[in-house]
C-alpha cells in the first residue's frame, strides 16, 4: 500500500532530541523551544512565535489572545477542519460560515464582505491544502471594517501570496505540525504575529497565566498548552530544512500534474499568479461524469494499493453543529460538492516518482 502521508526525518532531529535527552530539558523550557520559535516566526516573516502542543490549541490560543467581546461573530469557510470552529466557539464567538472558491478550495472572498454584521469581529481564512486564500482582498475588506484576520496555515507552510509567506500576513497565523505536516514536531504547533503585545499575551495564556512577580497569583484563566523542548528538538531541524520539503512537495505536484493533466474526469489544484503552492496533499476532484463519488473512487484506488484520504466535509453538514442549532438551512454548493466528490493522493515528502507512476497508473484505471 503506497501510504497517503509519511514524515521525513534526519540524524539531525536524532541528533537534537539526544541533546534534550541529555540536557534534562524535556519539558516546556529548554534552548529548542525558543529557537524553534525564533526560527519559524522568521520564516514566515514576523517577529513572534508561540510554540503550542497541536494546532488545533494554536487556533483556540489565537482567538483567546484577540479577547473578543463574547458572541463577536467570526467569518470562516465551511469547507474545513472542525478545529477552526471549536476554536470560536470555545472563545465565546460565534461562526459564520462562507461557501469556498471551487479552483483553490480556498474561502470565497467576495462572499466574506456580505457577510459581515455590526457583530462581526474577525475572519478566519483557511490555506487549503497548501494553496492560500486570497490574502490582498481579504486584507483589504478587514481594513477597511476594523477585523482581525487569524489565518490558519496548518496546511500550508512555506507558501506564499505575492512574496509573503503563510500566516505572516494576518493579524495572528497558526500551524500544525503533525506528522503528515511539511513541518513536523509529530504533535505540535504555533501561533505566529508581528504584534508584540498579542504575543506576550498569547505567552501567557499558553502557561496557565502565571504572573511574573507572583507566580501562583491569577488575573486570567489561561490554558496548559506547553510544547515540550523534545518536539521542538525535531521542530528546530525540521525548520532547517523546510526549503527542500517544500521543493518535494512542488516536485511531487509537478510530477502528478504531468502525468494526470490529459485524464478526462479529473479536476487537478491549481497554483494561481502570484500564489506559491506547496502542494501539502495534492487533492484532485472528481468530475460530474465519473460514475462514482470519491468513498467509491478511494476504495477502488485502495484495492490497488493505493491510499487516499477524503476531503472536509463542511461544516454546515456537521451534526455536533447542527444540534446546536447553527447553520439550519444553510447550503454551500461548492463545499458540499468537494467533499463529495475531492479526495487527496499519496503525498508523503518520501514519495518517489515510481511510486507516482504507479499511482497514477491506479487512477487511470479505476477511471475507465
Ligand atoms: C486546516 C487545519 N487546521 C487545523 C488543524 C489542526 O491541527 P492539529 O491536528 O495539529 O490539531 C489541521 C490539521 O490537520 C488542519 O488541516
Amino acid at each position: 500500500m503506497i501510504p497517503v502521508s509519511e514524515p521525513l526525518l534526519d540524524d539531525r532531529a536524532l541528533a537534537y532530541v539526544t541533546e534534550a535527552v541529555r540536557s534534562g530539558w524535556i519539558s516546556s523550557e529548554g534552548r529548542f523551544i525558543s529557537e524553534f520559535e525564533r526560527r519559524w516566526a522568521e520564516y514566515c516573516g514576523v517577529g513572534h512565535g508561540i510554540a503550542v502542543c497541536n494546532g488545533t490549541v494554536a487556533l483556540e490560543l489565537a482567538m483567546a489572545a484577540l479577547a473578543l467581546p463574547p458572541g463577536s461573530e467570526v467569518i470562516l469557510p465551511s469547507f474545513t477542519i472542525i478545529s477552526c470552529v471549536a476554536a470560536l466557539l470555545r472563545t465565546g464567538c460565534r461562526p459564520v460560515l462562507v461557501d469556498c472558491d471551487p479552483a483553490t478550495w480556498c474561502l470565497d472572498v467576495g462572499e466574506v464582505e456580505r457577510k459581515i454584521t455590526s457583530a462581526t469581529r474577525a475572519i478566519m481564512p483557511v490555506h487549503m491544502y497548501g494553496h492560500m486564500a486570497d490574502m490582498a482582498p481579504l486584507m483589504e475588506v478587514a481594513r477597511r471594517r476594523g477585523l482581525a484576520v487569524i489565518e490558519d496555515a496548518a496546511e500550508a507552510h512555506g507558501a506564499e501570496y505575492h512574496g509573503r509567506r503563510a500566516g505572516g500576513i494576518g493579524t495572528l497565523g497558526c500551524f500544525s505540525f503533525y506528522a503528515n505536516k511539511i513541518v513536523t514536531t509529530g504533535e505540535g504547533g504555533m501561533v505566529v504575529t508581528d504584534d508584540a503585545g498579542l504575543a506576550e499575551r498569547a505567552r501567557s495564556l499558553r502557561n496557565l497565566c502565571f504572573r511574573r512577580d507572583q507566580r501562583f497569583l491569577h488575573n486570567e484563566l489561561g490554558y496548559n498548552f506547553r510544547i515540550t523542548n523534545l518536539q521542538a528538538a525535531i521542530g528546530l531541524a525540521q525548520v532547517e530544512r523546510v526549503e527542500d520539503h517544500v521543493s518535494r512537495k512542488r516536485r511531487m505536484a509537478a510530477l502528478y500534474t504531468e502525468r494526470l493533466c490529459n485524464v478526462a474526469g479529473l479536476k487537478l489544484p491549481v497554483e494561481r499568479p502570484g500564489v506559491k503552492n506547496v502542494y501539502w496533499m495534492y487533492g484532485v476532484v472528481l468530475d460530474d461524469v465519473v460514475d462514482v463519488d470519491a468513498a467509491g473512487f478511494a476504495r477502488r484506488l485502495r484495492e490497488q494499493g493505493v491510499d487516499t484520504r477524503p476531503f472536509f466535509l463542511g461544516m454546515h453538514e456537521q451534526p455536533v453543529l447542527r444540534e446546536r442549532g447553527f447553520f439550519a438551512g444553510e447550503s454551500y454548493p461548492v463545499t458540499e460538492r468537494l467533499s463529495r466528490r475531492g479526495l487527496y493522493l499519496p503525498s508523503g515528502l518520501g514519495l518517489g516518482e515510481a511510486e507516482i507512476e504507479k499511482v497514477c497508473g491506479a487512477v487511470r484505471q479505476c477511471l475507465a
